[in-house]
């Protein structure tokens, strides 16, 4: 069995129900399809940690959001296969807009990126006039039009320090990223109050506990996650930081406060070191991204094959959305990031 070709109807109907009644032959060897039509398609496929394993093996870049943003920036393919999650690949489409740009699952949002309407974003600047706006990357592309720089968890104390001292700052919209980098860079910033629903998830009591189980293991945590978690971490960084760390790190055990996708790069740098994912404070996989988790092997397969869903934006909204993301580029150039 081969898969058919698809009708235009069903192309088109791929961006409102995504993939889910299209069945992909099972005998198909998925990742040498994939190798293949990379090839005859001049694709570059890029994908964030938090991606399954499947997809990280198949990827020609893997990073974090920095990271993908300065591969996009810096392609010469003809196409860009985007395995993360929307925000991610608009900012490779406001770097590429001559480029085909497609996403497995159009639907892959972000809580994060969620919590910050336009609309109510636009009334929030409005009330605090004279503040330079430094937006995190995890926001739609309408919040980076509203915003004068963007920043990732690996640039963020760089970009806030590029600010002159007496400028007031807002920051959007990761609450608890912003009040990290106010305690490192000593900068008050008005903050918009928005979350990740994966980074908060994580129990306190259930990490003291484990950390109390596991007394040679470091406690590792990402940005996003709340205040408490944080002051208890023995080292807190961007996914490529924590994964970084791990690889430096004499020690051989890890508690890893992030999405568990990063743990597949963490073993496979260092075998023989165990990792332990942090756990949620109830009984689901909450610290798995369930929109980073909607693309699968076989979505990549197909969005590649057929080339949607596309990823299409509004010219003016993107030129306007590139200004910031360019300000970000060239500061973490400039820091050597
Ligand atoms: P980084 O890729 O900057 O580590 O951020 C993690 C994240 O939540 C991406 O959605
Ligand atoms: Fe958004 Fe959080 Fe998922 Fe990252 S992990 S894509 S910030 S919901």
């Amino acid at each position: 069995m081969t898969d058919t070709l698809l009708t235009a109807e069903e192309i088109r109907s791929v961006d409102r129900k995504g993939w889910l009644d299209r069945k992909v032959d099972p005998t198909l060897d998925l990742f040498a399809e994939i190798a293949r039509l990379k090839k005859e398609k001049n694709a570059v496929l890029l994908a964030h940690y938090y991606q399954d394993a499947d997809i990280q093996d198949v990827a020609d870049y893997i990073g974090d959001s920095l990271g993908l943003a300065q591969q996009a920036e810096k392609t010469t393919a003809s196409m860009i296969l985007f395995a993360g999650v929307h925000f991610m690949a608009e900012t490779a489409k406001i770097l590429n807009p001559d480029k085909k740009v497609v996403l497995p699952d159009l639907r892959a949002g972000c809580s994060l990126a969620d919590s910050c309407p336009p609309d109510a974003f636009a009334k929030f600047k409005a009330e605090h006039p004279g503040h330079v706006v430094i937006s995190y990357i995890n926001c739609t592309a309408e919040i980076k039009a509203m915003s004068d720089i963007i920043c990732t968890s690996s640039n963020a104390i760089a970009i806030v320090n590029s600010v002159p001292k007496d400028t007031p700052i807002i920051f959007a919209p990761d609450k608890n990223l912003g009040r990290y980098i106010m305690e490192k860079t000593g900068r008050p910033m008005v903050l918009w109050n928005g979350s990740c629903m994966v980074h908060e998830i994580f129990s306190l009591e259930k990490i003291v506990r484990l950390k109390a189980a596991h007394p040679n293991a470091k406690f590792i945590a990402h940005p996003e996650c709340e205040e408490a978690v944080l002051k208890i971490a023995d080292y807190i960084g961007s996914t490529t930081g924590l994964l970084k760390y791990t690889v430096n790190s004499p020690d051989q055990e890890f508690i890893v406060a992030t999405e568990t996708g990063i743990l597949h790069q963490m073993m496979k740098a260092s075998p023989k070191k165990t990792f332990i994912p942090a756990p949620p404070n109830n009984a689901c996989a909450c610290n798995d991204c369930p929109h980073m988790k909607l693309n699968t092997l076989e979505k990549v397969y197909l969005c590649l094959k057929y080339e949607v869903p596309e990823l299409t934006m509004d010219e003016d909204l993107r030129k306007k959305a590139l200004l910031p993301i360019q300000r970000m580029l060239e500061i973490s150039r400039q820091q050597g990031l």
